[in-house]
């Protein structure tokens, strides 16, 4: 018989941005492993496999071709390549429902059970399934009940591994992750399939920074980070709103309480909101969990961090209204970003998107223009596409325009001339900083009427 080549074989259903940058890094670090990325999306396998991958990610593809072909590999053959694996990892899309129960709050698990029984169907042997998707605090026992329902006396043992990578960073965040969290049952075999995902990543990262607990604590952790990350954002956004009123600037006062070591000063950042596939998506179902449980001061508490967020975007529009005498109508408005973050072209709940459909609604002439983000804007936007423009060059994109918006924190959007952006406007010219990152005082010399995030604003007029 020949020798078996790879130690391991590892398998992750689902090549989005969480299974492509994570398992990439897996192959990468651990040589003696076989790494197979599988997707119903035959498309996007496709681009995995070229050097135009299907997401763009700084570092991504340094990574992806240190390892494809290899020992990473990338198919649609799901059944076959579930029969072959040892541990397979589930990292498929977990959106929030749009119907039935639950609709706009709970987890829509579809995709994720659709993969259960797959699972169920090709195995001819004991696996180790690892929720790496994020979900809702006890579906490991639903997926044990679906998987274990068999007679061939194949067992599965279901662990949840979730991932915390943020996008625009993930190869550094999994390459030096702050913690990686593995949750299984506390039984012989638990603790067993615990200690082999434990194994996987000590290739890597310091044994100490990765944490065990059981499987309950691990689902939920998950959701939980989260939650207290997106609630950072709306209590900064909150007093962002107090210090318009009252002459504070919002930077001062991040500064001010982050230097208390019990506050911290990351992810202190007023914005125009915070946006992203999860942090909604998550906390609406952390809301829907403690409403089922009957924990309703709980679920309440949590659907104002949505709130506020919310709250935080129309308010921008509403102070670009109020700025430009009360009527956009007309005027042209450059949008600078969509994505939701710098450093990627995901634009999954963008800020962007909000205040682009309401700037549309009340008649403004938008352009937008972003690095990585157009594509994806244009199908976000697919229903007005007449009304609005695309512009790769940020400085034809201002031309002729009354307003800028700064909507993402692109560094490209730091360096730019405004001088000559300005020169080319039409005044007066308005800018608003919706993330706080250029120089105000330097555009309010130029000419420009400035209005930043938490900021007094800086007007000629
Ligand atoms: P994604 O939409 O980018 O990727 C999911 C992939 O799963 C898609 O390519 C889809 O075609 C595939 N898929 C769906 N059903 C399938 C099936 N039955 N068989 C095979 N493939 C299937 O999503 P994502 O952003 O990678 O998120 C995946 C999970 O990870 C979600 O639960 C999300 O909450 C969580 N998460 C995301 C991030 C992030 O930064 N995007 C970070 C941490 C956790
Ligand atoms: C977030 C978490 O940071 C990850 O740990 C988690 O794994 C991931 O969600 C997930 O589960 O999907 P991500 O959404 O990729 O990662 O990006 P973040 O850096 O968290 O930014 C989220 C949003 O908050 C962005 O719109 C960002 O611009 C905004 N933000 C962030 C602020 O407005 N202010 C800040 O200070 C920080």
């Amino acid at each position: 018989m020949a020798e078996k080549k790879f130690s391991k074989n590892i398998l992750c259903i689902g090549a989005g941005y969480v299974g492509g940058p994570t398992m990439a890094v897996i192959a990468a670090k651990c040589p003696h492993y076989k790494v197979t990325i599988v997707d119903i999306n035959a498309e996007k396998i496709r681009q995995w496999q070229t050097d135009d991958l299907p997401i763009y990610e700084p570092g991504l593809l340094d990574i992806v071709k240190q390892a494809r072909g290899r020992n990473l590999f990338f198919s649609t053959e799901i059944e076959t390549n579930i029969t072959d694996a040892d541990i397979i990892f589930v990292s498929v899309n977990t959106p929030t429902k749009n119907f039935g129960e639950g609709a706009g709050k709970s987890a829509d698990l579809q995709y994720w059970e659709k993969t259960a029984r797959t699972i169920l169907k090709a195995s001819k042997s004991d696996k180790i399934i690892v929720e790496k998707s994020t979900l809702p605090v006890r579906t490991a026992s639903a997926m044990e009940r679906i998987v274990n329902s068999n007679d061939s006396g194949v067992h599965f043992e279901v662990v949840s591994n979730p991932e915390f990578l943020a996008e625009g960073t993930a190869i550094m965040d999994l390459e030096q992750p702050d913690r990686v969290l593995i949750g299984s049952r506390e039984t012989d075999s638990g603790r067993k399939a615990r200690q082999e995902i434990v194994d996987i990543y000590a290739n890597w990262v310091p044994r100490e920074r990765i944490i065990t607990s059981n499987i309950w604590s691990s689902e939920l952790s998950k959701l939980v980070a989260n939650a207290f990350l997106a609630q950072r954002i709306s209590s900064i956004n909150s007093i962002s709103a107090l210090c318009e009123k009252t002459e504070a600037d919002i930077s001062e006062v991040a500064y001010a309480i982050g230097m208390d070591s019990r506050i911290g000063s990351k992810f202190l950042n007023a914005s125009v909101g915070f946006g992203g596939s999860c942090f909604k998506k998550d906390i609406l179902n952390l809301v829907y969990i403690a409403e089922s449980y009957g924990l309703r001061e709980v679920a309440e508490y949590w659907e104002n961090v949505i709130k506020i967020n919310e709250y935080q975007e129309n308010r921008f529009v509403r102070k670009m209204i109020a700025a430009m005498f009360n009527t956009i109508a007309g005027k042209r408005i450059a949008l600078f970003g969509f994505a939701f973050k710098a450093d990627t072209g995901d634009t999954r709940e963008a800020p962007a998107i909000t205040v682009t459909r309401k700037l549309v609604e009340e008649h403004a002439q938008v352009v937008i223009t972003d690095p990585q983000a157009l594509p994806n804007a244009k199908k976000d936007l697919e229903d007005i596409l007449d009304r609005v423009e695309f512009e790769p060059d940020p400085y034809k994109a201002a031309l002729g325009t009354h307003a800028l918006g700064i909507l993402t924190e692109w560094d490209i959007y730091r360096t730019l001339d405004y001088r000559r952006i300005y020169d080319n406007m039409i005044k007066p010219a308005f800018i608003f900083d919706g993330r706080n990152i250029l120089d105000h005082d330097k555009l309010f010399e130029i000419g420009f009427n400035v209005y930043p995030i938490g900021k007094p604003a800086q007007s000629h007029i």
